[in-house]
């Protein structure tokens, strides 16, 4: 295995209070499948059996998703960090955790803090209260205020608040209300994403009137330009930070590094690539998506759902899909560390792409300011 790229843990917890009617994520409602214990045990053997294909490399992140991991217990969270301590080095790392506001108590906070938990995500979506009421969240606009204050007295200086524009009903004024709120708490990473109707979702069969385009277009542009007066740096898409604050973790997955996903449905992609030989093996692994059915096949050690080895246009394609979301692109001596192929592959994969969307050279590869606009026509393009 390939012991220079950097290689991230993401732990998926699948269960949430209640399901959101925007969300397509791989999250259930609490019920009768809710099993802790049961639940970390096969985490557990999950870890065991994906360090057997890593052994002997660093991890330089880990990041607990979902769903709602702040759900879950913190000696649940301790026990799962403490595992992945005992089989693979690593000292200071950048610890994720996503919380939800209205599973927030100072106490249990603190104990997320001491088991090793370093960063939080706080899914907040609104501060407004009749837009939380109509996004189908569990807390309300005082519970979100509220939840930055106990990370922060819990001693978490390490915040992410996820919010979402382009929401039902939303004016520009609200939205920028929104990030203004955001910025008076001095959080160091703020996500913002234009909510989008997923199939599989109840807003997909019952669609809200959501703002017209070129509202949200505007929308967009003046919350970007208040984050950037409040000195929040864009680096990818939706994710703006302070300085050095961005997410080790995301940014692994957008560099195209390497990833072990344990958990339901979890995914993962690591590579074994031998420059001097020539050899190039890079494979992904998901996980059983279903709750129930992870527990049971994990726990008599049959985690895995599936497995794919990308062919050289997958690996150019995936690589081309992660880097172009970053505002600063790719340099090209990470494409080849991470993709072991050499640059007029690359090049060659973009001819078509019109210069005025891309730029490509042989020491890096960028989406223009234009490019940015039409990400998605971009991919298009090169599928
Ligand atoms: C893994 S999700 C869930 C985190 C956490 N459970 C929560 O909801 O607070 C991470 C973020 O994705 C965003 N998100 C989820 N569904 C979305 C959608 N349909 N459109 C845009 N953003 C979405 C939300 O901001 C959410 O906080
Ligand atoms: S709480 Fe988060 S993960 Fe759960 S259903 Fe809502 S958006 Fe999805």
């Amino acid at each position: 295995m390939n012991n220079e790229i950097p290689l991230s843990l993401y732990v998926h917890i699948p269960w949430c209070i209640k399901k959101c009617p925007y969300c397509d994520f791989n999250s259930h409602e609490k019920n009768q499948s809710f099993d802790e214990d049961r639940y970390v045990k096969a985490l557990l053997i999950d870890l065991n059996e994906e360090y057997k294909y890593c052994q002997q490399r660093t991890l330089s992140s880990i990041f607990f998703g979902g769903g709602t991991p702040s759900l879950f217990s913190a000696d649940a969270i301790k026990r799962v960090i403490d595992h992945a301590r005992s089989l693979f080095k690593f000292n200071d790392i950048e610890i994720t955790l996503e919380a939800n506001p209205g599973t927030f108590e100072q106490e249990k906070f603190t104990a997320f803090r001491d088991a090793g938990v370093n960063r939080l995500s706080i899914g907040i979506q609104s501060f407004n209260a009749s837009h939380l009421k109509a996004l189908g969240r569990i807390h309300d606009e005082k519970q979100a205020l509220t939840a930055v204050e106990t990370a922060r007295n819990a001693g978490f200086n390490n915040i992410n608040l996820d919010l979402m524009f382009g929401l039902p009903q939303q004016t520009i004024q609200q939205a920028t209300d929104d990030i203004n709120i955001a910025c008076q708490f001095d959080v160091p990473h703020i996500s913002h994403y234009q909510l989008t109707i997923e199939s599989n979702t109840y807003f997909y069969k019952h669609t809200p009137i959501l703002p017209e385009i070129d509202l949200i277009w505007e929308m967009q542009t003046q919350c970007q330009n208040l984050l950037a007066k409040n000195k929040f740096h864009q680096y990818e898409i939706s994710a703006y930070s302070k300085h050095g604050k961005q997410c080790q973790h995301n940014i692994n997955y957008w560099q195209f590094s390497d990833y072990i996903g344990i958990g339901a449905g979890a995914h993962g992609k690591l590579s074994d690539i031998n420059i001097a030989n020539d050899s190039v093996n890079i494979v992904r692994r998901w996980k059983h998506r279903q709750p129930q059915q992870y527990m049971d096949k994990t726990l008599i050690g049959d985690s895995l759902s599936g497995e794919q080895t990308l062919s050289q246009q997958d690996i150019v394609f995936e690589f081309l899909l992660n880097a172009l979301r970053l505002k600063s692109g790719s340099d090209i001596q990470n494409f080849k560390r991470n993709t072991g192929l050499n640059y007029e592959i690359l090049r060659e994969t973009v001819k078509n792409i019109d210069t005025s969307l891309l730029t490509i050279n042989d020491k890096s590869v960028n989406t223009t300011d234009k490019g940015f606009l039409f990400l998605n026509e971009i991919l298009e393009n090169l599928v």
